[in-house]
């Protein structure tokens, strides 16, 4: 029986968080230079008001300005691009963040097209996601950063090691596999229309779960000793009419196959904050000629 160990992401992207205010302090004394992020929230969407809370916090704990913009839900999609002209105008603000998901008249892709590359810290742009492709330096989407660094600090070299990630999206599916090739990985990008997913899951030493469905990796889709890492945030009911917050891997199945696992909550959650303030000091790094 193998015992399986979980992946502390909540004491790692502390850990991150206190080594990233240190180099801003130093930043800021030596060059004078304040990283500044800006977060734009467009409408109500509670999970989404939850997380950018968050995001400002934690960006004020790090030594760096935050800019927040809330706008109604009734934006104009001209009103939100301007101000994003404003904001890659604005000498002040290092990166910039646009929520997602934006409400349905507006189209997000051309907001996402807006952003200064160089601010653009979600490393969604499509010069973003290109430069990544093809290995020059990029701002690299966060979840997925967040995963490749719990994963090369807790098993070193990944150079050889299959990987296979479930999942396509733009914001986390892709470029992980982008990352993880980058790392010498053997990559597999698996998903909906997968043949045999099961089958594929079990080649995996490294297997990344991205889908958004609750617990639809299974224990026997994992192979002994390999390394799990669960990107999925998903609410689902309790008997007692709450809710609970579940990964996109059936956690107890996992127990004695699984070597590493990543739990939900506190796995790679808590990462992508901690690489969105990584990406905006590297970010003010670049536009400062550091
Ligand atoms: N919504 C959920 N996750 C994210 C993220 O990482 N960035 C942005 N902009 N919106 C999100």
């Amino acid at each position: 029986m193998i015992e399986t160990k979980p992946i502390d992401g909540k004491a790692f992207a502390a850990n991150l968080r206190a080594r990233i205010a240190e180099q801003v302090a130093d930043l800021v004394r030596t060059r004078g230079v304040t990283p500044g992020l800006a977060v734009v929230l467009v409408g109500e969407d509670p999970a989404s008001q939850v997380y950018v809370r968050n995001k400002a916090a934690q960006t004020l704990e790090a030594g760096m300005a935050s800019f927040e913009h809330k706008l109604p839900a009734d934006t104009a999609e001209a009103d939100l691009l301007a101000l994003v002209a404003r904001l890659n105008a604005d000498p002040a603000v290092n990166g910039i963040l646009v929520q997602l998901p934006l409400p349905g008249h507006i189209d997000s892709t051309k907001v996402l097209a807006a952003i200064e590359p160089a601010k653009d810290v979600d490393g969604f742009h499509v010069v973003n996601a290109g430069r990544l492709a093809v290995g020059l330096d990029a701002l690299v989407p966060c979840t997925p950063l967040g995963c490749v660094m719990l994963l090369k600090h807790h098993l070193g070299n990944l150079s050889g090691l299959k990987a296979v990630v479930v999942g396509r999206s733009n914001i986390v599916g892709k470029p992980a596999a982008q990352l993880l090739l980058k790392e010498d990985c053997t990559v597999t990008i698996a998903h909906s229309r997968t043949r045999d997913l099961p089958g594929e899951c079990r080649q995996a030493d490294i297997l990344v779960a991205a889908v958004g469905r609750p617990e639809m990796v299974r224990g026997d889709w994992i192979k002994p000793g390999a390394t799990v890492i669960d990107v999925g945030i998903n609410r689902v009911p309790k008997e007692d009419g709450k809710t609970r917050l579940v990964g996109d891997v059936a956690y107890g199945e996992a127990q004695g196959i699984a070597g590493l696992i990543t739990p939900v909550p506190g796995g790679v959650g808590p990462m992508t904050i901690a690489c969105l303030l990584q990406n905006t000091l590297t970010a003010t790094r670049r536009q400062n000629g550091l």
